[in-house]
C-alpha cells in the first residue's frame, strides 16, 4: 500500500526521502511527492504521477534544489481520487500544516463539509487532506501541534497511519498510528519516521514500533510518545536485523526472479531451528503452542491473495494427515459474515506482511465471536500488528519480500503450515513418530528439489513465448494441485495481466470446458498421485476440444507429450506435502517469464500493492 518516509536531521534531509520512496515505491506507486521545509520556515513541495524516478526528475528540473533539514515523503496507491499530482501526498492546509496518510478516512465527506463551512479550501479528491485542516484548525484555536494532532485524531473513523509537520514547529515531525504501521527510525544524526523499516535501514537499524493510538513527536535528538489516552509512554527500541543490502537486487533482472532463486535458502531458514533431525519443534510456535495445540479441535484459517492460497494447501494436509477439522475463508468475506466459531478453535492469520487490513480485521472480528479462541499468526515479518494480536506467532524467515507477486512467502508459509500440521498431528495423537520422522525428512529435502525445478527455467522461458499474445488461460489441478493452480493462475494475472482461471480438474465438465479452444491454453499440474488417472483423463477431454496444453508432472506421472501437449517433467517421487511446494516453482518461473515476454512492470504490476493496509 502507500509508504510514508521522514526525517529531522542535522543535515540536507531530500536525498533521504527519495531514497526512502525508492526502497517504498513497492507498495504503491501511482504517485508520490515530498515535502520539506526550508531554512526560511516555508513549505517546499514536489510531488509526481507514476514512479519515485518521475519525481527524481521533477527534482532535477527545478531551478532551485529543495532543501531542508526536516520533511516527509509518500509513495501513493491511490484509494480516494485517481493518481494524478494535485492528489499525490504530502497535502498542506493554510501553509501551515502538511500531512503524509497511510489508510482511508472513512468519515471524511462529513469533515469535509464541516471544514468547507469553516472556509477550507480543498485542492484534492482524497480523504487525507481532512487530516491537515483538522490539525490545522486546532491550532488555530491555540494549541501545540501535538495536542493538535491528539484532538484531531478523535474525530477521525477509519484507520490512519501519519506524518506531519508544520512551519509554525520547525524543529519536528509528529507520527501518529490507528490501524496503519508506523515506525520511529533512531540515529545519531537524527531520527527517522517511516512505514516500513526497510525505508531507513541505510540510515538506522534502531527501530520503535508506534503501538495503536501512539502519538509521537519525533525531534532531531528526542522522541516523546503519548499513548491513545494522551499519557507518556516508553515504547522499546528494538535492533532490526535486516541489511540494507537485503533489499538489493544483486545479480537478478527483477526482484521477482531473485526471490523465486531465493526459495531454496529462505526454506532453510525457515527450517532452522524448527526441526531435530526428525521431529518438529512444535514450541517454536510459541511456548504456549504445545498447550494450545493438545486443546483445539478444529482450525480456522484466515487470508488474502497468494495467503490463502498457501491456507487452501494446508486445508488439505491438516485434514489428511492431522484429522483435524480446517475451514479456510478469504479475510475480507470473513470479517463480514457471522460464522460459527466453536470453543477450542485455532484461528489462524497467514499474511506475508503481517499488516493486510482485512486479515488483521477479520482475526479481530473472530475474537469478538469467541473470546475463547486462540489465535496464530505465521507472517514474514516480526512486528507487525497480526503478530502483535495473536496469541502465538511463527516466522516464515523468508527475508524480505520486494517483488509485488508473492513467490518465496508463499512457499515458505506451505512449510510452515507443514510444520504447524505436523506438531498439531502428533501433539493430537494422529501422527506416529514414524510419520513425523517421514514428514521432517521430506521437508529437509525440499530446497534440494527447488533447485532441481529452478533448472527448467530456460526450457520455460522459452515456452513462455507462446502465452505473448493470449488473453486467457485456464490452469488444472486436483487436490492440493488445486490450490497450487489457483496460485499459479494469480501469478500470471498479477503480473502479465493475462486473464488467467483456476478450476479443480474434475470441476471442468460443469461448465469450464464451454470456454476451451485453440486460443486457451491450459496449464496442468500432474503429480503422481491417486488421482492421476482421473487427471488424465480430465487432459483428453481437454485435448479433444483442441487447446494447446502444458502440463507439469512429476517424472513417473508418464503424461504422453504430443503435439497439442507439452509434457515437463519436474522431478520425480514427490510425496504429499513437498508436491504441491515443488510444481509451485515452474509456475512462478512461467508468469515471471510470460510478463516479461509481454514487457510487463514484473516488480510492480500495474493497480496492485505489496501490502494492503486499507480495506
Ligand atoms: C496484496 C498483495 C498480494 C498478497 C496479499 C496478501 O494483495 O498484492 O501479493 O498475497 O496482499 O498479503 P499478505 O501480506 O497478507 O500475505
Amino acid at each position: 500500500m502507500c509508504g510514508i518516509v521522514g526525517g529531522v536531521t542535522d543535515q540536507n534531509i531530500t536525498p533521504l526521502l527519495l531514497e526512502g520512496l525508492n526502497r517504498l515505491e513497492y507498495r504503491g506507486y501511482d504517485s508520490s511527492g515530498l515535502i520539506v521545509l526550508s531554512k526560511q520556515n516555508s513549505f517546499e513541495r514536489a510531488r509526481s504521477v507514476g514512479k519515485v524516478s518521475n519525481l527524481e526528475m521533477n527534482l532535477k528540473s527545478r531551478s532551485k534544489e529543495i532543501n531542508g533539514k526536516i520533511g516527509i515523503a509518500h509513495t501513493r496507491w491511490a484509494t480516494h481520487g485517481e493518481p494524478s499530482s494535485l492528489n499525490a501526498h504530502p497535502h498542506i492546509s493554510k501553509n501551515t500544516v502538511s500531512v503524509v496518510h497511510n489508510g482511508i478516512i472513512e468519515n471524511y465527506l462529513e469533515l469535509k463539509n464541516i471544514q468547507i463551512k469553516q472556509g477550507y479550501e480543498f485542492k484534492s479528491e482524497t480523504d487525507t487532506e481532512v487530516i491537515a485542516h483538522s490539525i490545522d484548525s486546532e491550532m488555530q484555536l491555540g494549541s501545540s501541534l501535538v495536542e493538535s494532532v491528539q484532538k484531531a485524531v478523535k474525530s477521525f473513523e477509519g484507520s490512519y497511519g501519519i506524518g506531519v509537520i508544520s512551519s509554525k514547529y520547525p524543529d519536528q515531525i509528529i507520527a501518529a498510528r490507528k490501524g496503519s504501521p508506523l515506525l520511529i527510525g533512531i540515529s545519531e544524526n537524527g531520527n527517522y519516521i517511516a512505514s516500513d523499516q526497510m525505508a531507513l535501514l541505510s540510515k538506522t537499524n534502531k527501530f520503535i514500533f508506534l503501538e495503536e493510538g501512539d502519538i509521537a513527536e519525533v525531534k532531531l535528538d528526542k522522541v516523546t510518545i503519548y499513548d491513545l489516552d494522551g499519557k507518556l509512554v516508553n515504547r522499546p527500541v528494538q535492533k532490526s536485523k535486516l541489511k540494507a543490502g537485503q533489499v538489493d537486487k544483486g545479480n537478478f533482472n527483477h526482484f521477482m526472479q531473485k526471490e523465486i532463486f531465493e526459495q531454496p535458502q529462505a526454506i532453510r531458514d525457515t527450517l532452522e531451528s524448527r526441526i531435530t533431525n526428525d521431529s518438529v519443534i512444535s514450541s517454536s510456535f510459541g511456548h504456549k503452542a504445545d498447550e494450545i495445540f493438545r486443546s483445539i479441535d478444529q482450525i480456522q484459517i484466515a487470508a488474502c491473495g497468494t495467503s490463502y492460497n498457501a491456507g487452501l494447501v494446508a486445508k488439505y494436509w491438516i485434514e489428511d494427515i492431522a484429522k483435524i477439522p480446517c475451514h479456510v475463508e478469504i479475510a475480507s468475506e470473513y470479517r463480514y459474515r457471522r460464522p460459527i466459531l466453536l470453543d477450542n478453535t485455532l484461528f489462524v492469520t497467514l499474511s506475508q506482511s503481517g499488516e493486510t487490513a482485512d486479515t488483521l480485521e477479520a482475526l479481530k472480528a473472530a475474537k469478538k465471536i469467541n473470546n475463547t479462541l486462540k489465535s496464530l499468526c505465521i507472517s514474514n515479518s516480526a512486528e507487525s500488528s497480526l503478530t502483535r494480536l495473536s496469541d502465538l506467532t511463527f516466522l516464515t524467515h523468508a527475508g524480505p519480500e520486494i517483488g509485488v507477486a508473492s513467490t518465496k512467502a508463499f512457499t515458505t508459509q506451505l512449510v510452515s503450515l507443514a510444520l504447524l500440521m505436523c506438531s498439531i498431528g502428533k501433539l493430537k495423537g494422529y501422527i506416529s513418530r514414524r510419520q513425523e520422522s517421514e514428514i521432517v525428512n521430506g521437508l529437509k529435502k525440499l530446497p534440494g528439489l527447488i533447485n532441481e525445478a529452478l533448472l527448467q527455467e530456460t526450457q520455460i522461458k522459452q515456452l513462455a513465448k507462446s502465452f505473448t499474445n493470449k488473453n486467457s488461460a485456464l490452469f488444472l489441478g486436483r487436490g492440493t494441485m488445486y490450490a497450487i493452480a489457483m496460485e499459479g493462475a494469480l501469478k500470471l494475472k498479477e503480473i502479465s495481466y493475462i486473464h488467467a482461471e483456476a478450476y479443480p480438474a474434475g470441476e471442468l465438465k460443469h461448465g469450464p470446458i464451454a470456454l476451451i479452444d485453440k486460443n486457451m491454453p491450459v496449464i496442468a499440474i500432474a503429480p503422481n498421485d491417486e488421482l492421476l488417472e482421473k487427471l488424465k483423463s480430465n487432459l483428453q477431454e481437454v485435448k479433444s476440444r483442441g487447446s494447446k496444453m502444458l502440463v507439469f508432472e512429476d517424472e513417473n506421472s508418464k503424461v504422453q507429450s504430443m503435439d497439442s501437449m507439452k509434457v515437463i517433467p519436474i522431478t520425480s517421487n514427490l510425496g504429499r506435502i513437498s508436491a504441491p511446494i515443488i510444481f509451485t516453482i515452474p509456475l512462478q518461473l512461467l508468469s515471471y517469464h510470460v510478463a516479461l515476454s509481454r514487457e510487463a512492470d514484473v516488480d510492480k504490476p500495474r493497480n496492485l500493492a505489496k501490502s494492503v493496509t486499507v480495506e
